[in-house]
């Protein structure tokens, strides 16, 4: 059976990032061993989990990072974003995140799961609602199947970073994107956040660093936030206030060119790359690398 590929339906030429970017990637350190992996979790929807997954694949692909982007939400969304909904749609499961999390398909060719994107270093392990039977409550009492996405993922030495887009609850693909991932990147919108549902998450990832040692809270990044807003001042503030060290400096604010980058399927590093949204979404992914003890090239100069 011929393997189905994403790229083959899209007919389009890969592109390639800039010279100029090629020229600042040449400090940032490629080639690790094995990627650094980030999982975007929030019980909540709407806080732009799949959209900063998104736009932060075309930042670090711009700094000549390799990125392999998993979509564990059977809604698809950031599968979607990079191919169109027709195509994710009618993906067979054994070429999703799907295949992950069927023990029928154990031993099978893992490589069928990774699609070619129009971007140069970005590859996407897409995923659509065949994937919807297996997000199931209580993962926890999930056999060895648990770690089948870390096992997929450290077979991806090729990759720097590997970006894990996770549907709006804690179930198993969450559990499983936990035990996979490195880091935890928890997207909040300033706005009636809950302490009560943060909690709840925060709980999920203690949960599964019992599991998973490497596990560690990167921090709460602050998305959707416009500065005009009171509101989300205050709550801003509030977040800051009580988790300090884990919110993160750089944030995603409200803005268009998040939105029209997206519905042009195209991160918006690539998009508008003199956009602000597009020089924000670059220091959001210098500050992680910071944060995950990546030197970058202002660190080294010093
Ligand atoms: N920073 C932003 N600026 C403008 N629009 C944004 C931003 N972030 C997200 N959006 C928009 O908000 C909507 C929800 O974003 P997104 O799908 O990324 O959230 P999500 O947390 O992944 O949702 P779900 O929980 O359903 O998976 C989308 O229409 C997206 O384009
Ligand atoms: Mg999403």
């Amino acid at each position: 059976m011929k393997t189905f590929n994403v790229s083959d339906s899209i007919h389009q030429q890969a592109i390639p990032h800039s010279d100029q970017d090629v020229t600042e990637n040449c400090q940032w350190q490629s080639g690790q061993q094995t990627p650094r992996t980030f999982c975007l979790i929030n019980q909540k929807g709407g806080v732009g989990k799949s959209s900063s997954c998104f736009h932060l694949a075309g930042a670090y692909v711009s700094l000549g990072l390799r990125v392999l982007v998993i979509d564990t939400d059977p809604q698809g969304s950031i599968s979607q974003g990079f191919f169109g909904s027709e195509t994710v749609e009618q993906l067979p499961a054994e070429v999703t995140v799907a295949a992950l999390f069927d023990d029928r398909w154990s031993f099978r060719d893992w490589n069928a799961l990774i699609h070619e994107t129009r971007f140069d270093g970005i590859h996407v392990c897409p995923a659509n609602q065949r994937l919807a039977e297996f997000n199931t409550p209580c993962p926890e009492e999930l056999g060895p199947i648990q770690y089948s996405l870390r096992e997929f993922v450290e077979e991806q030495a090729g990759y720097d970073i590997v970006l894990i887009d996770c549907p709006p609850n804690l179930y198993r693909c969450t559990w499983t994107a936990m035990i996979a991932a490195d880091w935890v990147i928890i997207p909040v919108t300033p706005e009636d956040f809950g302490t009560q549902g943060l909690r709840a998450v925060h709980q999920a990832v203690e949960n599964a660093g019992v599991l998973n040692r490497n596990l560690r809270r990167l921090g709460h990044l602050v998305t959707r936030s416009d500065g005009r807003l009171l509101i989300h001042k205050y709550y801003e503030h509030r977040l800051r206030k009580l988790h300090g060290e884990l919110v993160l400096d750089n944030f995603m604010p409200e803005l268009s060119a998040f939105k029209v980058a997206v519905a042009n399927r195209t991160p918006v590093q690539f998009h508008s790359p003199k956009s602000r949204a597009a020089r924000l979404t670059r220091s959001l992914c210098r500050e992680i690398l910071d944060r995950t003890d990546v030197k970058t090239p202002r660190r080294r100069a010093a």
